[in-house]
């Protein structure tokens, strides 16, 4: 089957911005609007991972933040799950491999404006759980020196309807990007908003110091890794970790691992103290950026070879991808998938699946890059059992997820007592684990009696080939 080179008649594909595990990102164009969009795919058949689906049901609840990538369609074409998403810059990893270091003057800003973005994206209900470099962008034209954080793939809705917080639970596998993961995140803890700011100071400490200390672990397995990287987080002493950067940084570490996982964040507390790191630095918060200060002075220098520069540029037109090679790209992207999922044979709940730890290499803006470690994410399959929350009472069952139950979701409970809630971002992993496959089938069913979720055998449904396929 062909690549598409248009998604839904209207985006035009151009080049490829990045490609990870489970799907490509493009720069497209919209010939109605005539402006550039980002066009974010993933192929249809990795069910397994819905991290596509997943990353809807977040973002349609979050439009409308500040610092959130517009939504602008999203839908399914050809073999593909297609989200088209307002175009933005680069994103910090591009920075990094560049620059290899931040000052503390780019560090600072980039803290406080991220900060302000996790506390409207918690506002709405939402932990992002896999903040890095590589999912904070700059915005482009007129916002270059606004921040954006993007991929809610593996992002969670912690309040239900009535705004209770989902309960915390301290039985599930890792989730989230190693070197950036909170503590939590290696205990199995349930992440909170918390976590999301403890993930941004060992963010901000890579780009002061360049890397952090549970990097470059030689001979160690993924799991050894996951294990001995959370044993030195939980270890080190946080002025041990920040003793080159501003204390303040230590301080909004000690103050972090004071919170429990239902503690609201004082980010006006974690802000203060990046101000009051810039106060005692000298620094001068004024949004310039080591990257802009190195353009101007750039420009200054080449000023007489400007017209050169410019009429060479301007003849550079972009190519369209051959259709054969994005579908390469995508289908390459899909088949190491299948062939990490061959062994799966329980059909429910998410389990953990990795994106590969190796370096791929991926093309952001036309130059070649490896991109970073990457994100070890749940997969979320279709529920194939109804189950009914006990902790959800009649009316207590969220209304915008149950509007969002899957057709495949049947209701177990004819009594109209119980309310089932299914493959819902939020309820439904708050119930599952998230690395379930190589657990027995009975055992997963004991386990899910034991966290009050009342099994019956789910009343027979239209299941698509691929689900009948796992079965057999
Ligand atoms: N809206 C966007 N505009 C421009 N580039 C983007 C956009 N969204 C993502 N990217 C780029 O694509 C990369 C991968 O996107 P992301 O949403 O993080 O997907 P993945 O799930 O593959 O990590 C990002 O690191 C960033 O470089
Ligand atoms: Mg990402």
């Amino acid at each position: 089957m062909q690549t598409a080179s248009i998604f839904n008649g209207i985006y035009v594909v151009q080049k490829k911005i990045s490609s990870g595990s489970f799907g490509v990102v493009l720069l497209g164009h919209d010939k109605e609007k005539n402006v550039d969009v980002a066009i974010k795919i993933e192929k249809e058949e990795n069910e397994d991972v819905r991290s596509l689906e997943r990353e809807v049901q977040v973002l349609e609840r979050l439009q409308g933040t500040d610092g959130i990538p517009k939504l602008l369609w999203h839908g399914q074409q050809d073999e593909y799950n297609v989200i088209i998403l307002q175009l933005l810059g680069k994103d910090l990893s591009y920075y990094m491999k560049t620059k290899k270091k931040f000052s503390f003057k780019t560090t600072i800003q980039l803290g406080i404006q991220i900060v302000h973005v996790l506390e409207r994206i918690h506002n709405k209900g939402v932990v992002h759980r896999d903040l890095k470099p590589e999912n904070i962008l700059f915005g482009i034209e007129d916002e270059s020196s606004k921040i954006y954080v993007v991929d809610f793939g593996i992002s969670k809705i912690f309040r239900d309807a009535q705004g209770n917080i989902l309960p915390f639970r301290d039985n599930a596998s890792f989730i989230g990007t190693t070197r950036y993961a909170s503590i939590a995140a290696h205990k199995g803890y349930e992440l909170s908003r918390k976590d999301d700011i403890e993930s941004l100071i060992y963010v901000l400490l890579y780009f002061m110091k360049g890397q952090l200390p549970w990097q470059n672990m030689q001979n160690v397995s993924d799991e050894e890794r996951t294990v001995k990287v959370g044993e030195m987080k939980m270890n080190i002493d946080p002025r041990e970790l920040c003793k080159d950067v501003p204390i303040e940084f230590a301080k909004i570490l000690e103050y972090l691992k004071q919170l429990q996982y239902n503690s609201e964040p004082n980010y006006c507390f974690v802000y203060h103290q990046f101000e009051k790191a810039a106060e005692n630095q000298g620094i001068q918060l004024d949004n310039i950026y080591d990257w802009d200060q190195q353009q101007q002075m750039k420009i200054s220098q080449n000023n007489e070879n400007f017209d050169n520069f410019q009429r060479s540029t301007t003849q550079q037109q972009l190519q369209p991808p051959q259709s054969t090679e994005m579908k390469k790209s995508v289908e390459k992207q899909g088949s190491n998938l299948i062939r990490q999922l061959s062994n799966n044979q329980f059909l429910i709940p998410p389990s953990q699946l990795k994106r590969q730890d190796s370096q791929q290499p991926s093309v952001v803006s036309g130059s070649v890059m490896l991109s970073t470690y990457n994100s070890i994410r749940p997969k979320y399959q279709p529920s194939q059992i109804a189950f009914d929350i006990k902790v959800c009472g009649d009316d207590s069952c969220p209304q915008d997820i149950a509007q969002n139950m899957k057709q495949t979701a049947e209701t177990g409970n004819q009594n109209g007592r119980q309310n089932s809630c299914a493959e819902t971002v939020g309820w439904k992993d708050s119930v599952f684990e998230e690395n379930f496959e190589e657990i027995p089938l009975s055992k997963k069913y004991s386990m899910l009696k034991q966290k009050g979720v009342a099994i019956q055998k789910k009343r027979k449904t239209s299941q698509s080939p691929n689900q009948q396929r796992k079965k057999n």
